[in-house]
C-alpha cells in the first residue's frame, strides 16, 4: 500500500508539473506567434487604408493571406462600423469585451486567450490611429487544446501504470522481506510444540538475516540446554531417592510382619507410614518416568497389535492393579469398523495409560461405565487413527479443568472428596506423556451420563487386505 501510495503521489505531482509547464510553454509560444502575425497584418491594413486603392473587405482578405499558416480571421472596426474579411465565420461579439475596450477606447494594443463555444481562441487587437479604429485578428487554436488533452491523457495513463507497478513492486518486496519471518514463525511453532531440535537455516548473502538466525538458534540452544538440565536434575533426584525408599519399604515390610507385637497406636503409626512410603515410591517412579521422557531418554519398544486385543489385555491387566473392592471395569466394546487397522504400541506404556484412567474412574467417578474402541480420522491414504475412550458416570470435570488435569501435580476438585484416595496429580500427566510418545493425543470431555470421558487417539495403519495382496501379486506376475 505504501509503495502504491508513494508511486501515486510521485506520478501525480510529476504529471501535473509536466502538464502545466508544457501548457505554459505551448500557449506562450502560440500567443507570441499570433501577436507577430497580427502586427504584420495590421501594418499591411494600415498602409492600404492610407492608400485607399481597394475596398476594406479586399484589404482584410489579402492581409489574412500574408500569414497563411495561421488559422485566423481579421476584422476592422472603425467609428462604430465593422468590416470582415470575405470568408469570415465569426463576429466581433466573440472578442472579449475587456480586450475591445482596451484597444478601442484606450488605444492600447492587446491580446487574450479564451474559450468560446468550446473552442480555444486567441484574439489580438491593434489600434490604427489613421482611421481612429482598430484591427482585430481572431486565431482558432483548438488544435492546441487537443494537443494538451492528449498530453493530459498520456500523463494520466503513465500515472496509473506507475501506481500499479509500485503496488506490484511493494507486494513483491514485502513478500520477499517477510518470507524469512515466516520461517522464524514456523520454527517457533515447532519449538513451542516440543520439537526442541528445530533450528533456522541461515540464508547465504543476507547479513541482517544471518544475525537474526544465529541469535534465534542461540536462544533455542540455551532453552534446550536449560530444559534438559532441569529434566536431568529431576531424573537424578528421583533416582537418588529410589534406593533409600526401597530400603525403607523393605524395613517396613519387616516391621509389618511383626505388627502383632506392637501397641494399637504403634500399629496405626506403622499403617500411616507404609501408606505414605508406598505413595512416595509411586510418585518417585512416576517422576522418573516423566523426566526420562522430558530428557528424550525414554525408550519406546513398539509392537504391531490389533486395537481390540490390545485394549482388552490392558483392561484385564489394569483390573489387577485396581484397589481391592473397586468395581470391575466394563466389557470393552470394539467397533467392527476398527477391524483391519493396526497400531504400533509400547504395550507396557499402554497398560499404564489404561490403568491410570481406570483407577481415576474408580476413585473419582464411581467406576468406569464404558470402555470403547472406535475408528478415528482417516489420515492420508493408508492411515486411520483409533480412538480409545474410558467413561464414567461420576461428577465429571468442570470445563475449566479439562486441560488442567493433564498438568503435572494438578489435582482437581474431585480429588479432595471423601474416599477419593491420596493421589499426587501425576497420573494424567503421565498418560499424556505416554500417548505423546506414540504420536497420539488425549483429551477430556463430558460423558453422555454427565461424568468424565477420557479419549486417546493413536495413529494407526490400515492393514493390507487379502484382495490388495492378490492384486499386487497379480500385477507383478508376467
Ligand atoms: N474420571 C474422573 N472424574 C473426575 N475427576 C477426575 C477423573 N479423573 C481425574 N480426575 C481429576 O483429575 C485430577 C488429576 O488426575 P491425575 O490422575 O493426574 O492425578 P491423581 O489421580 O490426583 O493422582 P495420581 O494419579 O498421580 O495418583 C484428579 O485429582 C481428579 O480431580
Ligand atoms: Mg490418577
Amino acid at each position: 500500500m505504501t509503495f502504491a501510495l508513494g508511486a501515486l503521489v510521485l506520478s501525480a505531482s510529476m504529471g501535473a508539473l509536466s502538464y502545466f509547464t508544457t501548457r505554459h510553454f505551448l500557449v506562450g509560444e502560440r500567443e507570441s506567434t499570433a501577436v507577430h502575425d497580427a502586427v504584420v497584418n495590421a501594418i499591411f491594413v494600415s498602409q492600404n487604408l492610407a492608400a485607399q486603392t481597394t475596398d476594406i473587405v479586399q484589404i482584410l482578405t489579402t492581409a489574412d493571406k500574408i500569414t497563411p499558416n495561421s488559422n485566423s480571421h481579421s476584422l476592422l472596426e472603425e467609428r462604430g462600423s465593422v468590416w470582415y474579411e470575405r470568408t469570415f465565420s465569426v463576429t466581433q461579439n466573440e472578442i472579449p469585451a475587456s480586450l475591445r475596450s482596451l484597444v478601442l477606447s484606450r488605444g492600447t494594443p492587446g491580446s487574450q486567450t479564451y474559450t468560446f463555444d468550446g473552442r480555444t481562441q486567441i484574439a489580438v487587437g491593434i489600434p490604427i490611429k489613421s482611421v481612429q479604429g482598430a484591427y482585430f485578428e481572431i486565431f482558432d487554436v483548438s488544435q492546441l487544446g487537443h494537443t494538451l488533452r492528449v498530453l493530459a491523457l498520456a500523463l494520466f495513463g503513465a500515472g496509473v501504470v506507475t501506481t500499479v507497478l509500485g503496488a506490484a513492486l511493494g507486494r513483491w518486496a514485502s513478500g520477499r522481506s517477510l518470507r524469512p519471518l515466516a520461517g522464524v514463525s514456523r520454527a517457533a511453532v515447532a519449538i513451542s510444540g516440543g520439537d526442541l531440535g528445530t533450528r533456522l537455516v541461515s540464508a547465504a548473502g543476507d547479513p541482517d538475516l544471518a544475525a537474526l538466525t544465529s541469535s534465534f538458534n542461540r536462544m533455542v540452544d540455551q532453552l534446550q540446554e536449560r530444559i534438559e538440565r532441569e529434566a536431568r536434575f529431576t531424573s537424578d533426584v528421583s533416582h537418588e531417592l529410589r534406593s533409600p525408599l526401597t530400603t525403607l519399604a523393605a524395613s517396613l515390610e519387616v516391621l509389618e510382619a511383626q505388627a502383632g507385637s506392637l501397641s494399637a497406636t504403634g500399629r496405626r503409626a506403622l499403617e500411616l507410614l507404609s501408606a505414605d512410603v508406598r505413595r512416595f515410591q509411586r510418585m518417585v517412579g512416576d517422576l522418573l518416568e516423566i523426566s526420562r521422557s522430558d530428557s528424550g531418554a525414554a525408550e519406546v519398544s513398539l509392537e504391531e497389535v490389533d486395537p481390540g486385543e490390545l485394549v482388552r489385555h490392558a483392561v484385564a491387566a489394569a483390573q489387577r492393579s485396581l484397589p481391592p473392592g473397586a468395581p470391575a471395569p466394563p466389557v470393552v466394546e470394539v467397533d467392527p469398523a476398527v477391524a483391519g487397522t493396526h497400531l504400533w504400541v509400547d504395550k507396557r506404556r499402554f497398560e499404564r495409560v489404561m490403568s491410570n484412567l481406570l483407577e481415576n474412574a474408580s476413585l473419582y467417578g464411581g467406576g468406569a461405565t464404558a470402555v470403547r474402541v472406535t475408528p478415528g480420522r482417516i489420515d492420508g491414504g493408508d492411515g486411520r487413527s483409533v480412538l480409545v475412550s474410558v467413561e464414567d458416570a461420576g461428577p465429571g470435570l468442570a470445563p475449566g479443568e479439562r486441560t488442567k488435569v493433564f498438568e503435572r501435580f494438578y489435582r482437581g476438585h474431585t480429588a479432595f472428596q471423601r474416599g477419593a484416595g491420596t493421589g499426587t496429580g501425576l497420573g494424567l500427566a503421565l498418560v499424556a506423556e505416554h500417548v505423546r510418545l506414540h504420536g497420539g493425543h488425549v483429551w477430556a470431555e463430558e460423558s453422555e451420563s454427565g461424568g468424565a470421558k477420557f479419549t486417546i487417539e493413536l495413529p494407526g495403519q490400515l492393514a493390507e487386505t487379502d484382495d490388495d495382496h492378490e492384486l499386487a501379486q497379480g500385477g507383478a506376475a508376467p
